[in-house]
């Protein structure tokens, strides 16, 4: 049976484990796991590098945007958001109105180890020795609505199995 009475929406910048906790959250949650990214993929027949590729990234957004619209008032269980979700201001309230955000805060040198690794990021060239200054230029612009997640679980150290049962105990709490 499902442990969560409001759905649970995952927000952190790529590489911080939205996807992988989010996968793991669902099933002690005994909640379904959605991935924004795929759903866009799924409803766009492209993969997230072609959207770029071929529509650019406002499509991309605009995209995104009108799916996490939809998307949260349809969830009734796990979703983890993409790194650039969480366009503006307005979709941040719209997300907290829908269920608990829930934001992923991992260090910057983290995600420049697990994204130096990564292919299929457009936001992001990987080759370059610029992804650090990139991250960190995305991360200053993003944490200001991140910050504004219901719960915040600092990742570093931690691991999959310590950051759920550490979402699932503040879950618990706000849900008393
Ligand atoms: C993006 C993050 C990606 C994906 C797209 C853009 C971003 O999702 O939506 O490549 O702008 O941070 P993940 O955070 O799941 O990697």
């Amino acid at each position: 049976m499902k442990q969560i009475k409001q759905p649970v929406f995952l927000c952190g910048m790529m590489g911080s484990g939205k996807s992988t906790i989010g996968k793991q959250l669902g099933v002690e949650l005994g909640a379904t796991f959605k991935d924004m990214d795929d759903l866009i993929e799924l409803k766009m027949n492209m993969s997230i590098p072609e959207i770029f590729e071929k529509l650019g990234e406002e499509s991309f957004r605009e995209a995104e945007k009108n799916l996490l619209i939809e998307e949260s008032q349809r969830n009734d269980g796990v979703l983890a958001l993409g790194g650039g979700s969480l366009q503006n201001q307005n979709l941040v309230d719209h997300v907290k109105l829908q269920g608990w955000l829930i934001f992923l805060d991992t260090p910057l040198t983290t995600l420049v180890e697990r994204l130096r690794r990564s292919q299929n990021r457009p936001m992001i060239d990987n080759t370059t020795s610029g992804l650090e200054n990139r991250l960190n230029r995305l991360l200053e612009e993003r944490l200001p609505l991140y910050s504004q997640a219901h719960i915040k679980i600092k990742t570093d150290g931690l691991s999959i199995k310590e950051i759920v049962t550490n979402i699932r105990k503040q879950l618990a709490n706000y849900e008393q």
